[in-house]
């Protein structure tokens, strides 16, 4: 994401949108009016190839999303009550980065196939953009004008996802990334903890689900207990890497006996990862004196990140938006959203190549 958007809305469009910057394939078509939104259809396939390896393989991800694009598109025009041949869209929005190389390729030449077929131009975005402004949706409902949350003028927002941890500002509908994570994604922290215990992938909402069994537990003696990296740095900096490697060679010297040893390993990760982030968050709410948090990102369904984050809103007055869980993870529908707010359509396709970074 730049650092600087200015955000504004168009009077009223049809959008077609498609993500594959990742794992999933999704293709989504909206139409909006000032701040009214329809849904009219939001498709994801989620690859199921990867649960096996603890990753994405951008090489296998690349040839499902080719396999599954037509499919997916089929299926959202089909729900959306619309011509595959002509859906009547005003406009393709299509993430161009952050992501996979070899995954973000095949949504942009789908987008550029079609933009030229249809005769539509295409408004590249910014995935993590995207998430940032999933939290404008304040339901998911689908062929019912729902109305937008209006951005605030002072805000935080959060995005927690397997590529990305950042802190942002927005100030008068501006952006500003204020920290970020220096190695790991905190996604990709539970993906790897996930591993070590055991858990397929992408391992978050089971690391999740054990560490919430570990805190209705009382805690042992044995308890293992694992650092805060980087809670007291002056900057709004994270990182996850050591935590992950502490937990690497707690299990090397304890090595796990039963479901209990996971249990306490998941829930003192948990609250090692959530901790710093909470903290790191609050003091940029109240350093900028920002109103509200815009929460994105898989990580975002986290019910321990929530709940913890719910009780610093009450102590420090600020209002949290949250995605609705349907669009916490990677879907097309946020790239619509963000494709209209920060509408700059283009046939300029290399210009969009270059965007996504890719070597066509
Ligand atoms: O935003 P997302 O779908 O994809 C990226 O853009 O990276 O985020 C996926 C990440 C994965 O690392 C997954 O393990 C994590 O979000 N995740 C969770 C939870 N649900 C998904 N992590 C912790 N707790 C959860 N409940
Ligand atoms: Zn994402």
């Amino acid at each position: 994401m730049s650092e600087v958007r200015i955000l504004y809305r168009a009077q009223s469009m049809k959008i077609l949108s498609i993500e594959t910057s990742c794992d999933d394939t999704g293709i989504s078509i909206v139409e909006f009016v000032d701040k009214q939104i329809t849904i009219l259809s939001n498709i994801v396939n989620t690859q199921t190839i990867h649960s096996g390896y603890g990753g994405v393989f951008p090489a296998m991800a690349k040839r499902e999303h080719i396999k599954n694009i037509p499919d997916v598109y089929a299926e959202a025009c089909e729900m959306a009550k619309v011509s595959k041949d002509d859906p009547k869209i005003d406009a393709i929005a299509v993430t161009v980065g952050p992501g996979l190389e070899p995954s973000l390729w095949v949504g942009i030449t789908f987008a550029i196939e079609l933009s030229k077929k249809l005769n539509v131009p295409i408004i590249p975005v910014n995935h993590m953009e995207g998430h940032l402004l999933s939290s404008l949706l304040p339901n998911y409902e689908f062929n019912k004008k729902i109305n937008l949350r209006d951005l605030p003028e002072h805000a935080i927002s959060l995005l927690v996802s397997g590529g990305h941890t950042q802190l942002i500002t927005i100030e008068n509908s501006k952006y500003k990334i204020i920290g970020t994570t220096v190695d790991d994604a905190v996604g990709e922290a539970f993906d790897k903890v996930a591993r070590m215990l055991g858990l397929t992938y992408p391992g978050g909402p089971a690391v999740s689900k054990l560490a919430e069994q570990g805190r209705i537990l009382p805690k042992q003696n044995s308890s293992p207990t694992f650092p805060r990296p980087m809670l007291h740095s002056k900057d709004f900096n994270l990182s996850f890497s050591g935590l992950k490697t502490a937990i690497l060679y707690f299990i090397r010297d304890n090595p796990i006996k039963n479901e209990d040893d996971k249990i306490a390993i998941a829930k003192e990760f948990e609250d090692a990862a959530i901790e710093v982030i909470v903290k790191k968050t609050i003091r940029a709410i109240s350093e900028t004196g920002s109103t509200h948090l815009l929460l994105g990102g898989g990580v975002a369904a986290n019910k321990y990140l929530q709940s913890e984050l719910e009780i610093a809103g009450k102590e420090n007055n600020f209002e949290i938006y949250y995605p609705v869980k349907e669009i916490t993870s990677d879907n097309a529908l946020m790239i619509a959203i963000a494709g209209y707010f920060n509408n700059k359509p283009t046939k300029d396709y290399d210009t969009l190549k270059a965007n996504g970074n890719l070597k066509l």
